[in-house]
């Protein structure tokens, strides 16, 4: 009887160890993605990337819609190859980032689309 419950209080306690051990986990990952948004939005702001991409610009679209549609392959051959990945004309400079910064500013990117900018 007596040893029933321990090994039921046992149970409970792996439970609940897992429950926090996978809570922390998805905290943790919440967290690297807002830590990649956020520096995201300072290489996009460091680079001006709205000077070209906004509404009222003819240079390129708004910059909450240069992702709409595209895969993250695309999206990294238009920062880093532009030429070769939207037009040989393109206005659009290439950029010298690691893939660190290529996800940071695409993650950027997709949590500005849809909303406004
Ligand atoms: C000198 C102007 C200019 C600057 C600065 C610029 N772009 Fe662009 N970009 C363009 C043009 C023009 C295109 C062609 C497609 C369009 O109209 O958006 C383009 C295309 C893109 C595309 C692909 C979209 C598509 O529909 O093919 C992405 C993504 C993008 N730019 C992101 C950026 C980011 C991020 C920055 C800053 C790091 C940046 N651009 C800076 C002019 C610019």
């Amino acid at each position: 009887m007596i040893r029933k419950s321990l090994m039921r209080g046992r149970a409970v306690l792996c439970l609940l160890a897992l429950g926090v051990a996978v809570g922390l986990l998805c905290a943790m990952v919440v967290r690297a993605d807002e830590a990649s948004v956020a520096k995201g939005k300072q290489l996009v702001e460091a680079k001006k990337c709205a000077v070209c991409h906004k509404a009222s610009s003819k240079k390129g679209k708004p910059l909450n819609e240069v992702t709409k549609d595209k895969t993250d392959e695309y999206l990294k051959g238009a920062l880093l190859t532009p030429k070769e990945t939207i037009d040989p004309k393109t206005k659009m400079p290439a950029y010298k980032f690691s893939d660190e910064e290529v996800k940071a500013v695409i993650d950027y990117l997709k949590s500005l689309a849809g909303g406004q900018k």
